[in-house]
């Protein structure tokens, strides 16, 4: 059975005080929560990582990644934080290639590809982003452009490195927008993604990866959207600033 995931990407929100409350709330609220088979990871920004994991009480299902990370070991790369850096602070997760970090940072596939091989050298995990841009989806192109980011930044793996990769559709059009894909657009594409896992890497591998939705999800529409075969669960933006909202969030999948 795939591995339920619920994940909240915090982005450039929340100072360290703020954080840790949101994070304790979260904890808090699912302590009476069954969660069989299902991660919560919440992805603070870079200086709120550390007083998050280390200095809140949380419940151990919390689990806590990180938004980004640089490809190299070290060196001289201003403003930029190492896999070395996160591990010794205890975090093992990290969101590459979210769409904002490709149109804002000019993130290729060229660079995902290297900071993949970063992670994996590092017995890290990625929650891997991709999607189409709305013209894309216009024209029709959504499969090629997502079999195109699949294909460059992932299939110089191996079928065993996907053990540590939590992918993650995010339609460019939906996100931050209101705007959802419906729950048969998000099937279609994940059982898409499963098909073309499959048939570079088999169906084994195809069949035990997660794939998340992202893109607009809310407590009103997660059940939906989480209902579909092919959709594993979530990442979730800006309801999961909110507690209560990534907590019913959380139950839609159960
Ligand atoms: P949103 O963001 O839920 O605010 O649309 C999703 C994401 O960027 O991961």
């Amino acid at each position: 059975m795939r591995t339920k995931i619920v994940a909240g990407n915090w982005k450039m929100n929340l100072d360290v005080r703020a954080s840790q409350t949101l994070a304790q709330e979260i904890s808090e609220k699912i302590e009476k929560l069954e969660t069989p088979n299902t991660r919560i990871i919440i992805a603070p920004t870079f200086t709120n990582l550390y007083p998050v994991y280390h200095h809140t009480r949380l419940d151990n299902r919390v689990e806590i990644a990180a938004q980004n990370m640089h490809q190299a070991k070290s060196g001289a790369f201003t403003g930029e934080i190492s896999a070395e850096m996160l591990q010794s602070i205890g975090i093992k997760t990290v969101i590459l290639g979210h769409s904002e970090r490709r149109q804002y940072f000019n993130e290729t596939d060229t660079a995902l590809a290297e900071k993949m091989l970063t992670v994996l050298n590092n017995n890290m995990e990625a929650i891997f982003c991709f999607g189409e841009v709305l013209e894309e989806r216009k024209a029709e192109k959504h499969f090629e452009v997502v079999k195109g980011q699949l294909s460059n930044a992932l299939f110089h793996l191996s079928a065993n490195d996907f053990k540590s990769i939590i992918l993650a559709y995010e339609p460019v059009w939906a996100i931050g927008t209101g705007e959802t894909a419906t729950p048969e657009q998000a099937q279609e594409i994940h059982a898409f993604v499963r098909k073309v896992l499959a048939d570079k890497y088999g169906k084994v591998v195809a069949d035990q990866v997660s794939i998340l939705y992202g893109g607009s999800v809310k407590a009103s529409n997660a059940k939906e959207i989480f209902s579909q075969p092919d959709v594993d669960g979530g990442l979730i933006g800006g309801a999961a600033l909110i507690a209560d909202d990534f907590v019913k969030i959380i139950e839609g999948i159960l």
